[in-house]
């Protein structure tokens, strides 16, 4: 599959999912100068900013990039650090097909700063989740969850370290098997399934 990561910060997901060896064709920022568009000029994977425009509304943004990923012919997408919510044109194009990464045990802490909402509740453990996009806001179907326990003094920035460190093997792995068609979704139900192993009559056995 053809991949392109959405992104809009450090870029450390994007450099996970180019290390595991995703085809990933295209990245695209909503904000100019972060440290994602690096990695991606690094990598040599081309690279595009579509900056959000007082003058277009969040589904025409949508339109734009729903058009780009097509002339790209992207058949699949990640959202890493893309703090922005995915609308009709994308949703529509790229049903199950878009997965997002969060910082937090959804449906606990969903939205912006997920991070310091766990830290500022008093959670005893928190977590990452990976889930599939879908028109709502960090509502999709999870594919992939850990818990993270706090530990005493934490911080948003100690915090944060230790569930990027979750992050970058969750993600990948999430990815390679919605690429490898190993994710089988029903509703809310998402099930990893094994790679099929050929029938011994087919192999002549
Ligand atoms: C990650 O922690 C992710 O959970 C959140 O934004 C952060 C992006 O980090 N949505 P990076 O840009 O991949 O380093």
């Amino acid at each position: 599959m053809k991949w392109a990561v959405l992104v809009g910060g450090r870029g450390s997901n994007l450099a996970a999912l180019l290390d595991a060896g995703l085809d990933v064709r295209l990245v695209v920022s909503h904000r100019a100068s972060v440290g994602a568009l690096d990695i991606a000029a690094h990598a040599g994977v081309p690279a595009r900013v579509l900056l959000p425009r007082a003058d277009r509304g969040p589904v025409a943004y949508d339109r734009e990039l729903a058009s780009w990923l097509g002339n790209a012919h992207i058949d699949a997408v990640v959202a890493a650090g893309y703090l922005r919510i995915l609308r009709a044109p994308m949703v529509e194009r790229y049903p199950g097909r878009i997965l997002n990464v969060h910082p937090s045990l959804l449906p606990a802490f969903a939205g912006l700063n997920a991070v310091e909402q766990a830290l500022a509740h008093g959670v005893k453990v928190t977590g990452v989740t990976v889930h599939l996009v879908d028109a709502g806001l960090d509502s999709g179907p999870i594919v992939a969850q850990q818990a993270v326990a706090l530990a005493p003094g934490d911080t948003p920035e100690t915090l944060s370290a230790r569930l990027q460190e979750v992050e970058h093997r969750l993600l990948p792995a999430a990815a390679w098997a919605l690429d490898q068609g190993r994710l089988q979704v029903e509703g809310r139900h998402v099930t990893w399934i094994q790679p099929k192993t050929q029938a011994r009559s087919d192999r002549g056995l």
